[in-house]
Formats: C-alpha cells, sequence, structure tokens
C-alpha cells in the first residue's frame, strides 16, 4: 500500500500541441478504453463527445509514469466526469463496464467493420446498418450500389486493414520517388503523416511534394500518377486539382478542415520483390508483372495493397503543408484551436493569419510557425497524441 505522501501527483497544460507525447505510452490500458468510446461517439455521429475522449486520452499519454491512483489525476486538464469514472473503473475493478459493453455491442462491432473498408464513412455504414447489414458477406450479398472507392475497399480489405510497415512504407518512397523525380526533376518528396512521427507501422504511407521553384509542382499529381499506372503500380486512384485559389473562404479558413492541395488518395500494389527492394524499375518502360509460378503455399499472392496518400503544395506553403500532414490528428485539431483561441489567428495546412494585424506570417519551417503561435517546438516524433 502506497501512502499518500509518496503518490506522484500528475501535471500537463491543457492544449496536447503544448505538450510532448512520445510513442511510449504508459497508460494504455486506460488510452485504448478511452479512444475505444472516442470511436464509439464518431460512430453514433457525435463529433463533441469523440473529441472530449480523445483529449482525455491524450493527456493520460503524456504522462511520465502509469496512473495508480485517481489522487494523482486532480488538476489534470481535459479529464470530464465521465472520463474519471472510467478510468476509475479501471483502475479499481481492472475493467469498465461500459467499454466491456461497447465492444460487445451489435452496432459498434458491424460499424467498426463496414468503416474499415476504404471509401466508406461513417454516414453510409450507419445506413447498411440500418437496413441489417452487419459483415462484410452481408454487404456483398445486399446488392448495394458500391462507388469505385468502395469497391476497391472491398477487394482489398485484409490487405488495407494489416497495418503497414516501415519497410514497406520506404519501398512505395522510392517507388514513388522514381515516378515523382522523372516527370519533374528537382521536386522533392518528404515522408509525412504517422511515419514522420516515428511510428513503426501505419495505416497507409503519406507523401508531401513540392519545387524549389515556386510554380513548377502545378498540375504534378496527374502526371506521376500516369507513369505510375503505365508501370502497373496503382489498383485504384482517386486525384484532386488544387482548389486553393478559387475557393471562397478567406484567409487561412477552409470551410471544412480539409485542405485544398493537389492530392492523390490511392491504393498502391507493392510486390515482395519491390517490398524485398530487389526488383529494379524506371526509365519508362512498362513493368512486367510477376508470372512467378505459385510456390508451395497455394493461393499466396505475391503482392500486397497499401493505401498510399500523395499531397503536393507550392513551396511557400511548404512549412505549413508539412506541419498539417504530419498529425496527430489530434494534434492538429489542438493547434488550430490553440491558434484561434488564445491566438487570434487562424492555421490551415496553407497559411498562418493574424486576425489582429490583418496580415498573413510568413514561415519557411515548422519551427517559425510554432514561434509565431507562442509555442514551444515539438518535434514530430513528439506529436503522438
Ligand atoms: N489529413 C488531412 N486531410 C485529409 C486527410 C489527412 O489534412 N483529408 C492529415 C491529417 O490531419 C494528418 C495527416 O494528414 O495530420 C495524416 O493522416 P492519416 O494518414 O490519416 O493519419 P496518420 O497520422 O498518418 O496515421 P496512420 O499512421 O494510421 O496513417
Ligand atoms: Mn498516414
Ligand atoms: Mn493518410
Amino acid at each position: 500500500q502506497i501512502s499518500e505522501a509518496e503518490v506522484v501527483m500528475f501535471s500537463a497544460p491543457s492544449y496536447a500541441c503544448q505538450r510532448r507525447t512520445s510513442l511510449n505510452n504508459h497508460n494504455t490500458v486506460l488510452t485504448e478504453a478511452l479512444s475505444l468510446l472516442a470511436d464509439n461517439a464518431e460512430l453514433s455521429g457525435d463529433e463533441g463527445r469523440g473529441v472530449a475522449f480523445r483529449r482525455a486520452a491524450a493527456v493520460l499519454k503524456a504522462l511520465p509514469k502509469p496512473v495508480t491512483d485517481m489522487t494523482q489525476l486532480r488538476g489534470l486538464p481535459c479529464l470530464g466526469e465521465h472520463s474519471l469514472r472510467v478510468i476509475k473503473d479501471i483502475l479499481e475493478d481492472g475493467a469498465s463496464s461500459e467499454v466491456e459493453s461497447t465492444k460487445r455491442s451489435e452496432r459498434y462491432k458491424a460499424l467498426k467493420v463496414l468503416t474499415g473498408i476504404f471509401g466508406v464513412g461513417v454516414k453510409t455504414a450507419d445506413r447498411w446498418f440500418r437496413e441489417g447489414i452487419r459483415d462484410l458477406q452481408q454487404l456483398q450479398d445486399s446488392g448495394q450500389t458500391l462507388n469505385q472507392a468502395q469497391q476497391a475497399g472491398l477487394e482489398h480489405y485484409d490487405d488495407l486493414n494489416q497495418p503497414v510497415t516501415r519497410a514497406e512504407a520506404d519501398a512505395v518512397g522510392e517507388i514513388v520517388e522514381k515516378a515523382v523525380v522523372s516527370v519533374l526533376p528537382g521536386a522533392q518528396m518528404t515522408l509525412i503523416g504517422g511515419f514522420r512521427r516515428g511510428k513503426l507501422t501505419g495505416h497507409d504511407v503519406d507523401f508531401l511534394i513540392t519545387h524549389p521553384e515556386e510554380g513548377r509542382e502545378e498540375g504534378l499529381v496527374p502526371k506521376v500518377v500516369s507513369r505510375l499506372e503505365s508501370e502497373g503500380f496503382l489498383l485504384y486512384q482517386k486525384t484532386t486539382r488544387n482548389s486553393y485559389l478559387e475557393s471562397q473562404d478567406g484567409p487561412a479558413r477552409p470551410s471544412s478542415n480539409m485542405d485544398r492541395f493537389e492530392r492523390c488518395f490511392s491504393i498502391f500494389k507493392l510486390s515482395e520483390e519491390e517490398k524485398r527492394g530487389l526488383k529494379q524499375t524506371g526509365n519508362g518502360v512498362s513493368r512486367i508483372h510477376s508470372h512467378r509460378v505459385p510456390g508451395p503455399e497455394a493461393g499466396h499472392k505475391p503482392w500486397r495493397a497499401v493505401r498510399v496518400d500523395l499531397v503536393v503544395c507550392p513551396i511557400s506553403q511548404f512549412a505549413f503543408a508539412l506541419l498539417g500532414w504530419t498529425g496527430s490528428k489530434l494534434f492538429e485539431r489542438e493547434l488550430r484551436r490553440w491558434a484561434g483561441h488564445e491566438k487570434a489567428m487562424s492555421l490551415s495546412s496553407h497559411a498562418l493569419y493574424d486576425t489582429k494585424q490583418r496580415r498573413y506570417l510568413r514561415a519557411t519551417s515548422e519551427e517559425e510557425i510554432f514561434a509565431h503561435l507562442g509555442l514551444e517546438f515539438i518535434p514530430p516524433s513528439e506529436r503522438n497524441t
């Protein structure tokens, strides 16, 4: 029994972007429970409650030690009544009945499976659930019309729900970089998203592409995509063109959190050889698909599907795009909330606008953006909120 005096009290600033959150989480049981409740709230269309649970989980992720006693949490921000009750149940009984019953509920299980299909959001999954669809088999049998993304998502469901490794991310990076440099010499590519934060696996691989000469990057995505397509690397792709200049949103304030860069959401076909870095590609020659005689493990296909996101930005916006696409999602949300609520500024992946000074604040590095925001610089590896 630990006496009250020996209990470590925790403290933390209230915005996640003011804290360092490494991948070394000392409270995984608690944070996984709160994340599950956040998922469940989001699957029920209650985004506000979802964010509240995510903020609570984020505070616990940043603690230097496991929580052992409720008294340690006094004075910590973002822990509402509901989150505290869940934490208390787990500390006292080893489990929270709310979490356990949510995990077992028909609706939660079905919506997790259905939203696990690439291209399927909460609204669609919920409609299917209300029509009695509970799993992939029932979806296929139902004859529901699926769009192209959803068809691809269903077809590659198992692959896309298997975490992407760092080695696979690097293999994809080599392929994309060759294609990018061949259609635009001098273009620069940066690994962003979870892998830039040092994660060992991810649900996809994200890249940011730019060119040191402003404007040269325009129209790059379609060229890269047709190159990759001719080489047989793409199982699916959806390209969106840049719509920043024609947008009516005003200073750094896209109408949604969605930015307006030219981009491509894709599904890559990554062969075993490419994963092991054995395959040489390039020079515009159409790549020969592997026609290997099936090995002893019958039915084993020699490739796997991997989700890849490509984003292109002009060099003048690079620092903002880099910051905005490195994540985590909660860290980004908290940065924007800090900017708006504490600094009367507006931050997006394109720019930072100072409402009082009525001007854009320039930056060529992430460090400068943190400085403009009056925040201590938090490196990518400590943005794992
Ligand atoms: N992002 C965005 N707009 C989108 C999709 C993503 O700005 N339409 C940003 C997110 O805010 C995040 C980054 O892109 O900062 C990466 O998103 P995502 O790949 O979904 O998450 P990761 O953090 O990379 O997680 P994972 O490792 O699971 O891929
Ligand atoms: Mn990612
Ligand atoms: Mn992504």
